[in-house]
């Protein structure tokens, strides 16, 4: 049996029906007005302020994402801004991107930053980590890194969409010399040092001011394939002096594959045999999740256990939340057990990557690996995840949907002159408002949705989701997970009277419904105003969606 994290570590060593159900428009479709459906929020009941970062991104040197997706080059006939596609640029400026990891992923761990800088037509050629998997008509730029975008572009590109950056130092492949060197090139003061003239003489005179950075990535697998206290000892090597800028470093450690209790313990707990100090050197706790067994328990292997990103039944829409609702109790289980260690909480997780994970054969452009395209599906999964971080805002610092373009959880897919917004890049619009807003806890009421598996009775829970409080200004976002229910459901806010309102809604008659480069638009969200005012409200929602109630309290 292959599980995920022996396919890393191969991957490193081998060096390398339409629902019956839901054939209807969604207005038909209301077929069961449920009553018992309730959500009260409790704005006396604040939890923390939710992190902007929590709407992070992903970019990582593998296959379609970068070349292509992102980078076409300035001589490209595809408009551009400097090299980076321009409608990526202008589409992430809607949904105010708050921070973006590069280069990797396993990538990082085999890249040499000095790769990356310099004059473009000097940059060497260099084998991707990713080129065994790739099919032999794949590009050469996704065999053979070319180096055209590197910390300069990407940090640009950062800029350009207002984002901050996120890099992923490479630890199993580097010394530490060139961690702190790729920090003082990204951070010194132009004249103060040759790396900071090196930066200055490539147009970028003002120090790019990183401040996040990740100390290696899997490091339990591609990343090293450490044990939790060997990393620990790396860590602790790798961040004992760095270069500071006047910059608040956060050094982002990595952390856990899924629920590796042990992982977190023995990091934590090797990390303190130097003193409890050595916390204070740890801004977060990498946690990766990956939705990709639909396999309903049949099997654990990485391979058989995987479904498909466009063929799927109801069972496997429901299995599929099952995989990533699991995300919850992983919050909370490694954040007990850093609590144990770490009493202060001073080390918060960063979900670096999260989201589904099909099996080959749904990409948009069939070279693009790992690309496939996300569906209704991946919008009800991407919004009820971002529920789950929403509600734990002081556990969560960050989190970043694997991965922007081009791969997994895309939020759009792009081929050379072809560009489209997936439903999940809507569903990120749609959650931008509730960034740095007070999350406050909120009770979702309503049957659970039942259904067959494997001929036995499965539940689901039936309405999920988070608020969020700016001054007077109530967001509320809500999935209902139903493929053919909707819900009719009584809004309460304690203590508050609702002024105004109005409802955003993603949803399809198609669960498998999805945009692509011919017809662009065939899920995009609806807004309409909000009836009902004062104490309570009333509002339907539709099966299968993911919605935003913006509201004005009095
Ligand atoms: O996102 C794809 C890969 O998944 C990343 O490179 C790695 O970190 C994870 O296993």
């Amino acid at each position: 049996m292959i599980q995920r994290r022996d396919f890393l570590r191969n991957t490193l060593l081998g060096a390398g029906a339409l629902l019956a159900s839901r054939c209807a428009p969604f207005a038909a479709a209301f077929d069961t007005a449920d009553s018992g459906n309730r959500i009260e929020v409790l704005p006396d009941e604040p939890l923390g302020t939710i992190s902007a970062n929590i709407y992070g991104h992903f970019t990582e040197n593998l296959s379609g994402v970068v070349y292509d997706g992102m980078w076409v080059g300035e001589n490209s006939k595809i408009p551009n801004i400097h090299g980076v596609r321009k409608e990526l640029v202008d589409e992430m400026r809607k949904i105010k991107p708050s921070v973006v990891r590069f280069p990797g992923g396993c990538f990082a761990d085999s890249y040499d930053w000095r790769d990356g800088v310099g004059p473009t037509d000097k940059r060497p050629r260099r084998t991707n980590f990713w080129e065994d998997e790739e099919s032999p008509s794949a590009p050469a730029s996704h065999r053979y890194d070319p180096n055209q975008f590197g910390t300069n572009e990407f940090v640009r590109f950062c800029k350009l969409i207002g984002s901050e950056p996120y890099l992923a130092a490479n630890v199993r492949s580097l010394p530490a010399e060139e961690f702190y060197r790729w920090i003082e090139y990204c951070n010194s003061p132009t004249g103060s040092t040759t790396l900071a003239d090196m930066r200055a003489a490539a147009g970028f005179a003002d120090p790019f001011n990183v401040r996040y950075w990740g100390v290696g990535n899997e490091s339990w697998g591609c990343g090293g394939n450490f044990t939790p206290q060997e990393y620990a000892v790396e860590f602790r090597r790798w961040t004992t002096w760095v270069p500071r800028f006047h910059q608040d470093l956060a050094f982002i450690a990595s952390g856990p594959n899924v629920d590796d209790w042990n992982w977190t313990r023995g990091f934590l707990e090797e990390v303190l045999k130097k003193g409890r100090g050595q916390l204070r050197s740890i801004y977060g706790m990498a946690l990766h999740h990956y939705a990709w067994n639909l396999s309903r328990g049949a099997t654990q292997d990485w391979v058989k256990g995987k479904g498909d990103a466009l063929k799927f039944d109801p069972v496997d829409w429901y299995e599929l939340l099952r995989e990533g609702d699991r995300m919850e109790g992983l919050i909370t289980g490694h954040w007990q057990i850093m609590g144990e260690l770490d009493h202060e909480h001073r080390i918060k997780l960063v979900v670096d990557e999260w989201g589904p994970w099909y099996r080959p054969g749904g990409e948009a452009t069939p070279t693009n690996q790992l690309e496939q395209i996300p569906t209704l599906r991946d919008a009800v999964f991407s919004g009820m995840t971002l529920d789950i971080f929403n509600r734990h805002p002081e556990k969560v610092a960050m989190a970043n949907c694997a991965q922007l373009i081009n791969c997994l959880n895309s939020l759009y897919l792009a081929h050379e002159d072809k560009f489209c917004v997936t439903p999940v890049g809507h569903v990120f619009a749609m959650y931008a408002d509730h960034q740095n807003g007070q999350s406050l806890r909120t009770i979702f009421s309503a049957p659970e949705v039942t259904y067959d598996r494997d001929g036995k009775p499965a539940r689901f829970w039936g309405l999920k989701g988070s608020a969020s409080l700016h001054d007077r200004q109530l967001v509320l976002s809500v999935v209902n997970p139903d493929v053919s229910a909707a819900r009719e459901t009584e809004i309460v806010v304690r203590g508050a009277s609702i002024q105004s309102g109005s409802a955003t809604t993603l949803t399809h008659s198609d669960i498998h419904a999805h945009n692509s480069f011919e017809q662009r638009n065939v899920v995009t969200p609806q807004t309409k105003p909000v009836e009902g005012k004062g104490r309570a409200l009333t509002y339907t929602f539709p099966p299968a969606s993911v919605s935003k109630l913006a509201l004005t309290l009095g």
